[in-house]
């Protein structure tokens, strides 16, 4: 179990260039697989998380192989497995993705239930009320997710809730189904855009991703692609807000300012200076006064949930009374036991936190409960006075790649150590 050691106050400078989208990645890398060919993906986050699904595809019959750290080369020609139910997968709550590839291509798959963060129920009955609208029969047996159709054809689904994993899964399994598919009520999420363009680049017929209606037009068949996944709108906040706690200046580069809308508005609304260029974006906190502000988590373009625990821990030292409104996870606040080892004054009542504002955090000894949880302790360490140690790093490993090390370019004082 690997620990990271934090010294605070270091005011972080230079550049950081932010890796590939996760959940872009976790996404396009088992779309990649509805091809009977070779798909290179490039741009991939060097994380847990597509290390996991090269390990699970090479299980299935997949060749699946890294060309460099960045790169796989996905040969699915030979293909036939369709039950996926070893242990990578239950690791993994993207693992459910498998389940609309295999069945579009196949149009049968079972898939062991997904893992994941542990932050309030993580339900997928809206995927497989999608998979039943394209004419799929869904059995579930235990941890095993079996769906199953003679044929797949086109329907109008209306999204109960937006979601972007059974947007995504739904998409998939439309590609390949006989007729047109409407998905309404879609999320907007920019990796929703990402898997769209990549299946497009196989030869599928998706217009709308990004918008709330996804209109799909069913083929027999695609081929082979090389596609580049655009960079990650989570990690690059999570260094947005790293430089504006540490009082900091840097440019977070290798990104797509526009993802960065909602946080960029916030930042500027707490008292920092945001600077856009074409593919960075320049956070200047060095003579800020940090102050109060509200943020409500939203789908895309609101701002994002999965910046909600990194937030928290900027608000923690922002003068005034903060209110945070968690819209989107049922639990997504056990972080804050952890932050208020910092001396952070949070007050959780169901989906809303309120923050009191101190002058100070002081280091502590912490643990990361989730993937962004983790990212948040990260933040409040570099804050803090003192020294913070966080264990359970292999939830932030799941999703920032070379943690320490981009910190450390940044000047940041933190070290891996191994327990
Ligand atoms: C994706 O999870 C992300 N994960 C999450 O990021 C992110 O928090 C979430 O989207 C929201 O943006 C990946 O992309 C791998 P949802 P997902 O379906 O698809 C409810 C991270 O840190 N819901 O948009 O699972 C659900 O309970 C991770 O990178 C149903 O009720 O999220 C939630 O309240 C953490 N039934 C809401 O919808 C369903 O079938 C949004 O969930 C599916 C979801």
């Amino acid at each position: 179990m690997d620990k990271l050691l934090v010294r605070g106050q270091n005011k972080l400078s230079g550049t950081v260039m932010i890796s590939g989208a996760k959940n872009a990645a976790v996404a396009v890398i088992p779309a990649a697989i509805m091809a009977e060919d070779i798909c290179v993906i490039d741009n991939l986050p060097y994380i847990e998380d597509v290390k996991c699904l090269n390990i699970t595809l090479n299980k299935m019959g997949v060749i699946c192989s890294y060309k460099d750290k960045h790169t796989l080369k996905i040969d699915s020609s030979n293909l036939k497995n369709v039950s996926v139910t070893f242990d990578e997968v239950r690791r993994m709550r993207a693992s459910y993705y498998l389940l609309g590839a295999l069945l579009a291509r196949f149009k049968r798959a079972e898939v062991a239930m997904p893992g994941g963060c542990n932050f309030g129920t993580r339900p997928i009955d809206l995927h497989l009320k999608g998979f039943r609208a394209l004419g799929a029969k869904v059995e579930i047996d235990g941890e095993i997710v079996r769906v199953y159709a003679d044929k797949l054809v086109g329907a109008n689904i209306y999204m109960d809730t937006v979601s972007v994993g059974a947007t995504i899964n739904i998409m998939l399994a439309a590609t390949m189904a006989e007729g047109t598919t409407e998905i309404e009520n879609a999320a907007k999420e920019p990796h929703i855009v990402d898997v769209a363009n990549f299946l497009n680049m196989m030869g599928a017929k998706i217009k709308g991703a990004g918008t709330d209606v996804i209109r799909i037009t069913g083929v027999e068949n695609l081929h082979g692609a090389e596609y580049t996944i655009i960079p990650d709108q989570i990690e690059a906040g999570t260094y947005m807000i790293a430089a504006a706690i540490t009082h900091g200046k840097v440019i977070v580069k290798n990104i797509i300012p526009k993802h960065m809308d909602s946080l960029s508005a916030k930042l500027i609304e707490i008292g920092v200076n945001i600077n856009e260029g074409d593919d960075y974006i320049e956070v200047d906190s060095t003579n800020s006064k940090l102050k109060s502000t509200s943020i409500k988590t939203m789908a895309y373009p609101g701002f994002p949930t999965d910046l909600q625990p990194q937030i928290a821990a900027l608000l923690s030292i922002c003068e005034g009374t903060s209110m945070i409104t968690e819209n989107i996870w049922d639990k997504r606040y056990q972080y804050t036991d952890e932050l208020k080892r910092f001396g952070a004054k949070i007050n959780v009542e169901g989906r809303i936190a309120i923050i009191e504002g101190i002058s100070e955090l002081s280091g502590a000894d912490v643990e990361a409960t989730d993937l962004r949880a983790g990212a948040a302790m990260i933040l409040a360490a570099l804050a803090a006075r003192g020294e913070t140690t966080i264990s359970a790093v292999k939830y932030i490993d799941r999703g920032y790649e070379e943690v320490e090390h981009k910190f450390s370019q940044l000047g940041a004082d933190i070290k891996r150590v191994s327990v």
